[in-house]
Order: C-alpha cells, then sequence, then structure tokens
C-alpha cells in the first residue's frame, strides 16, 4: 500500500507539468483531490493497515495530499498569468531576447595595455584639461608665436588665448608646476587638430611620458622605450631611433619600430621602408624646466608623445583610423 501512495504522486506530479489548460487542472483537482479521488481514497483506507501501521501512512498520505494541492495552487496560478499575458497581446511561448553585450571600445582597450606596461615599470598616471590655455599648449613649451604648429589650420582656438589641447605635452608643464623631482608619469587623453582623412581623425588619443631626475639620460629613454614596444609589440620588434625636432625637447628623436606587418621586409603598410614611425621623444629642452622652475643645473629628463590609434592600428591591422569613430556595431563588435 505505501508503494501506491508513492506512484500515485508520481504520477499526479508528471500529469500537473504537462497540463496546459485551466480544464485539466480542473479535472486534475476531482481525479486526485477530489471527494472520491485517490488520495482520498487512499485515505479512507488506510483504516484497514494493521494498527501499528496507520501513524505512518497516514502522515505520509497528508504530506502528499499537501503536496499536491500546493503544485496544483503554483499550476493554476502560472495559467493565469499566462492566460492575462496572452489578453494583452504578449506570446510567453516565444523564446526570451537575449541582453545585448558591450564592451570597451579598442582605443579604451589600447590605451589601458599602454598605461598598465608603464604602471608596471612605476610610472604615474597623471590627467590634464582638454580645453587648455594658449600658455600650457603652447608657449611654456618653448613653442614661439611663428611656430608652423600654431597655425590655424592645425588647432582649434575657442579664443585667442585658449585652444582645444593640440598634443598631450601641456600635462607635463602642468605637473612639474605642482611636483618637484624625481618626476615620472605617463599621461593619456584626447588631443584635437583640425586635420581629417584616412590617417587622421580631428579627435585622437595620446599617452605622454616624462621622467625628470637626477642623470637622466638619453640611454634611460630608449631603455624604458625598448621594454614598451617589446611588451606592447613582441620581442622581436626592434626600434629605430631617428633625429628629429620638436621645440620642448633637445636632442629629440622619432621613433620607429619595425614593420609589425612586413617584419622589414617592405610592404603597404610601411610604405615599403620596413619601418613605422610610432612616438616623437627627447631630452626635456633647458627652456622648459626653466618655465617651471627646475634646477637645470641639477636635473634632467625625457619625454615622449605616442598616438594611441597609430599603435591600435597596428595592434588590429586596422587600415582606415576613421573606423574607429563611425560607431558601426560590426566593427567595434570584433575587439
Ligand atoms: N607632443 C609631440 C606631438 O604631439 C610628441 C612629443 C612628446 C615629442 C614628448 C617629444 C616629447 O607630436
Amino acid at each position: 500500500m505505501e508503494q501506491q501512495i508513492e506512484q500515485i504522486l508520481q504520477q499526479a506530479l508528471n500529469e500537473l507539468q504537462s497540463a496546459s489548460q485551466a480544464a485539466q487542472l480542473q479535472a486534475f483537482s476531482v481525479q486526485y483531490l477530489g471527494r472520491k479521488g485517490f488520495v482520498t481514497q487512499y485515505l479512507r483506507n488506510i483504516s484497514q493497515l494493521p494498527a501499528e501501521q496507520r501513524p505512518l501512512a497516514g502522515k505520509r498520505a497528508n504530506e502528499i495530499k499537501n503536496i499536491l494541492e500546493e503544485a496544483l495552487q503554483k499550476a493554476l496560478q502560472e495559467i493565469e498569468t499566462r492566460q492575462a499575458a496572452e489578453d494583452v497581446g504578449i506570446d510567453v511561448s516565444l523564446p526570451g531576447r537575449a541582453a545585448f553585450h558591450g564592451s570597451m571600445h579598442p582605443i579604451t582597450q589600447i590605451t589601458r595595455q599602454i598605461c598598465e606596461i608603464f604602471s608596471s615599470m612605476g610610472f604615474a598616471v597623471a590627467e590634464g584639461p582638454e580645453v587648455e590655455l594658449d600658455h600650457y599648449n603652447f608657449e611654456s613649451l618653448n613653442i614661439p608665436k611663428n611656430h608652423p604648429a600654431r597655425d590655424m589650420q592645425d588647432t582649434f582656438y575657442v579664443s585667442e588665448a585658449i585652444v582645444l589641447r593640440t598634443h598631450t605635452s601641456p600635462i607635463q608643464v602642468r605637473y612639474m608646476e605642482k611636483h618637484t623631482p624625481p618626476v615620472k608619469i605617463i599621461a593619456p587623453g584626447k588631443v584635437y587638430r583640425c586635420d581629417s582623412d584616412i590617417t587622421h581623425t580631428p579627435m585622437f588619443h595620446q599617452v605622454e611620458g616624462l621622467v625628470v631626475g637626477e642623470a637622466i639620460s638619453f640611454g634611460d629613454l630608449k631603455g624604458i622605450l625598448t621594454v614598451f614596444v617589446h611588451q606592447m609589440f613582441d620581442d622581436q620588434t626592434s626600434l629605430r631611433f631617428r633625429p628629429s625636432f620638436f621645440p620642448f625637447t633637445e636632442p629629440s628623436a622619432e621613433v620607429d619600430i619595425l614593420c609589425v606587418m612586413c617584419r622589414g621586409k617592405g610592404c603597404r603598410v610601411c610604405k615599403q621602408t620596413g619601418w613605422l614611425e610610432v612616438l616623437g621623444s627627447g631630452m626635456v629642452h633647458p627652456a622648459v624646466f626653466e618655465n617651471v622652475g627646475y634646477d637645470t643645473s641639477r636635473y634632467s629628463g625625457f619625454a615622449f608623445g605616442m598616438g594611441v590609434e597609430r599603435i591600435a592600428m597596428l595592434k588590429f591591422g586596422i587600415d582606415d583610423i576613421r573606423k574607429y569613430y563611425e560607431n558601426d556595431i560590426r566593427f567595434l563588435k570584433q575587439f
């Protein structure tokens, strides 16, 4: 008899599961819990059991009755809810719409990667305003009034004395004004130039670097940048320092890396030269130190600045910078 009631329970639960109409539940209720239902009948038959078996059997039968009553209530409720949804035109049997997962923009990813590499070498992260005084963007960086970089075509002027910063170098000056050496910072951020083609957008990102202390040499600059390039790309990616000119560094060097596409053989990306220009650098010009009140006989330092989009294009093999800012989800989804 005990077995019988457990079987009834199983069968009842199975039936409930497949019931999808209120009428089926009605029949279920009569068949199992009604006056002549299985469970009621079973309870009645308990009186015929030997006296010592009755208490246990009775207890179990009542438990089962409760289980079934509860399950029935739940099933009824589900059907009611579904009916209500259908009444207002919602088909609850349709598969759900998957939540859309966003991801970090590729430029943010590369900026963070650059910052992580320098942080691991002990650099702190500094920031500065995007709307900048002419003084910080140019004057304090030893960029004279007639320098081509100040040409109206390159710079977005807010007013005569205020510009959208054209590089992250003003952060060097702002930082040095507030801190005494040793200085070891990087400064990531947006910069603006009135320029737009396949390799230029009016807004792009740079990461600036500045190290100042006693006896800091060009050798330190080479060492730090070599470690950076090896970590960013791989240690087969060699570097080349090419003499260059920036008003705020002396001597200055442009840094090329071995073409990551052709490994130096010459291809379309490196314009058959085997090398790719990735950043500007140099020893901080004494005039910049004087502008922030640093003792030029005691301190020396180096600075560098790189374009994040450029590095990201090489890293991801992308040939049109504008793709980063068209907000085409099919493009952005790939990173
Ligand atoms: N600010 C320079 C540029 O935007 C890059 C640079 C930074 C060069 C620091 C030297 C030192 O081109």
